[in-house]
């Protein structure tokens, strides 16, 4: 009867012992269940500033106008080179709103005495996307511009 007594005990300690060390490992894996989504969140890269097709856009409306009238990529023509538009402003929206305005209005004074002609024809959301393509000709960003492409 000793030894059966023994036996019994001995079981339900081992058993006992088996369920609290499952019941642990279960608790182990909620916490790292628990912080992945934290990780995820942390990782996701901001907005790009321009998107590919933005960019394409714009492109093709600078080249259809008469932008490159004055304008060259990197060098100085009546107006400044884009390259140099493109190294002096930081690419935000508050950015792009402001220089858009001054393609649709005209105006001088940031470059030298020589006046941007103004265009009235030119939409905001036109104009939005040719200061983008020429914001975007920085080599700072051009990195953005392959991945999207
Ligand atoms: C008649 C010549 C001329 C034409 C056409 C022209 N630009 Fe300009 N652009 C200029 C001059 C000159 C400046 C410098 C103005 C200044 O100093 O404020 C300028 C400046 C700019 C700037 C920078 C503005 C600033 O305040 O820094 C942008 C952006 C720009 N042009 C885009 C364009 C686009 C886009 C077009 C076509 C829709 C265009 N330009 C057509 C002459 C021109």
């Amino acid at each position: 009867m000793k030894i059966k007594k023994l036996i019994t005990a001995v079981l339900c300690i081992t058993f006992i012992a088996f369920i609290g060390h499952a019941s642990a490992q279960v608790k182990k894996k909620a916490i790292v269940k628990k912080k992945a989504p934290v990780a995820v969140a942390k990782t996701t890269p901001p907005p790009p500033f321009a998107t590919a097709p933005e960019i394409e856009d714009g492109k093709a409306l600078v080249s259809k106008s008469d932008c490159l009238a004055c304008h060259k990529i990197d060098s100085k023509l009546v107006g400044p080179a884009y390259l140099a538009i493109a190294e002096k402003y930081p690419q935000d929206q508050n950015t792009v709103n402001m220089l858009s305005q001054k393609v649709i209005s005209g105006g001088s004074g940031v470059w030298g005495p020589v006046p941007m002609a103004p265009h009235p024809v030119i939409t905001l959301a036109e104009a939005n996307k040719m200061v983008k393509y020429i914001l975007t000709l920085n080599s700072k960003n051009t990195p953005v511009v392959s991945k999207l492409g």
